[in-house]
């Protein structure tokens, strides 16, 4: 016997029973309900999507009263600790843990994919010179679908396999171009026989001839933010991949959709926000009255709160221990004690604490970034090279989804219904 909810319509007084799977309903199973046989039927309406799954996933999971995040079933902790990027990318991508041949195999298939055409080159040299980097990753991106037209053949799982391993190589190549077009400097072309993250530092901060050996702490430090921020489940901009890829769109163009989600600060901009955020509060004297005005609503306290986290952001407690790796070899950002004094304040009001406002991954990333050297604009570009992955990883996921749809929500009309055409020169 299926556990079911039995529904009694107070309109008719029918009563329907409705089969509960996984703790939850069919939005379809609604659509009997009605009062009149010729009506449309009941649906469900839920803005911003709070309590309706979209798709059943087995890439990351989450429980965000208890804090937890896993990828593949693996604690985030214990993957952070134990591996570089890569692997957890191969992780995300294929659902299991490389041995060592497949690892192997797998960076180097990376590898053979870090160059872009020269054309993306003089076309990222084309924008102005102070062009907002994620501006210009999201439209490189989307430049990508051009080189590659084969890639609109979504069916393939081994095209796909191919367009996602070109994305995941080319991301940090786009990535540090834009930093060097920002600050007028040559670019670097990918070494490659670095690893992922010694790769990008390198096409990062290498100057001439200068040989450039990339900080170990440094690179350690990117691997573990990287794994933190690979994958989200279904969070806005991953949203966005699946609403792009329903229509069968190419993973260049649904990526750089991807990505224009992530840069509005209620997401990945949020490391942005926050560092310019800490910057205009000054100086720890200044947290209370900044908080104050939070709890106005004058502004929000960025880098924290979660849609699903109601308990402290785990990738924040690792970025915070990440933040003291990095300080040891770089200078201590004098924000720190206004973010750490912004934390203690915050935890302690009865304001966030009623919410369940805990600090999230954005809220301390930005000061390690900055560390490194990044100018702010550079911060969502920080978070959308990892989470690269996590989008190609959801989209391979929906393509082999056999419930797969085109992503078309309904919506309650509550406009005006057959007005009058009015001509021009007799409208008020
Ligand atoms: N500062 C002050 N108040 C807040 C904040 C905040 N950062 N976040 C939520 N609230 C309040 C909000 O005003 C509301 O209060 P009330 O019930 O009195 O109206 C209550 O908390 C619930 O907020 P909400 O907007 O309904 O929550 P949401 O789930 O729709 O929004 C959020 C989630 C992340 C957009 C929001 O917490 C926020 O704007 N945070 C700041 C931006 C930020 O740090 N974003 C990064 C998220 S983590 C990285 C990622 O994965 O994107």
């Amino acid at each position: 016997m299926p556990d079911t909810l039995t529904i009694t319509d107070n309109r008719t007084g029918k009563t329907y029973d409705v089969d509960i799977n996984d703790d939850t309903v069919r939005a379809m199973d609604f659509r009997q309900i009605k009062v009149q046989d010729d009506e449309f039927g009941m649906m469900t309406y839920d803005p911003g999507y709070t309590n309706t799954a979209a798709c059943t996933s087995s890439v990351t999971y989450i429980d965000g009263d208890k804090g937890i995040l896993e990828y593949r079933g693996y604690p985030i902790g214990q993957l952070a600790e134990n591996c570089d990027f890569q692997e957890v990318a191969y992780l995300l991508l294929h659902g299991e843990l490389p041995n060592q041949s497949q690892l192997e195999e797998w960076v180097q298939s990376l590898r053979m994919h870090t160059m872009v055409h020269e054309n993306i080159k003089e076309q990222m040299a084309s924008f102005r010179y102070d062009a907002h980097a994620m501006g210009m990753f999201i439209s490189t991106v989307a430049a990508l679908s051009t080189f590659y037209p084969e890639a609109k053949d979504v069916h393939c799982a081994e095209n796909r396999m191919l367009q996602s391993k070109r994305l995941i190589a080319k991301v940090p190549t786009l990535a540090a171009f834009a930093y060097r077009h920002s600050q007028g400097h040559p670019d670097n072309y990918p070494k490659n026989d670095l690893t992922y993250t010694e790769n990008f530092l390198h096409m990062m901060f290498k100057m001439t001839d200068n040989p450039y050996e990339p900080e170990p702490a440094l690179v350690r430090a990117l691997d573990v933010l990287f794994i933190l921020h690979a994958d989200h489940e279904q969070n806005c901009s991953a949203s966005v991949m699946r609403a792009i890829g329903s229509s069968d769109a190419d993973p260049y163009s649904a990526l750089a959709g991807a990505a224009a989600a992530l840069y509005g600060p209620l997401h990945g901009g949020a490391n942005e926000a926050v560092l310019n955020m800490l910057n205009a509060i000054g100086h720890v004297n200044n947290v209370r009255d900044y908080v104050a005005k939070c709890k106005d609503g004058e502004h929000r306290l960025m880098g924290f709160g979660h849609r699903v986290y109601k308990n402290y952001d785990p990738r924040a407690l690792i970025v915070k221990q990440c933040a003291d790796a990095v300080f040891e070899v770089t200078r201590r950002s004098p924000l720190l004690d206004i973010a750490l004094e912004l934390e203690k304040i915050a935890l302690e009001d009865e304001y966030f604490i009623k919410r369940k406002l805990y600090p999230n991954v954005d809220f301390y990333s930005g000061l390690i970034y900055e560390a490194i050297g990044l100018p702010v604009t550079m911060f969502p570009v920080m978070f959308a090279i990892p989470r690269t992955v996590g989008w190609l990883a959801q989209w391979q996921e929906m393509m082999e989804d056999d419930e797969r749809r085109i992503q078309r929500p309904r919506q309650i009309y509550v406009g005006g219904r057959e007005r009058e055409f009015v001509p021009i020169n007799q409208r008020g």
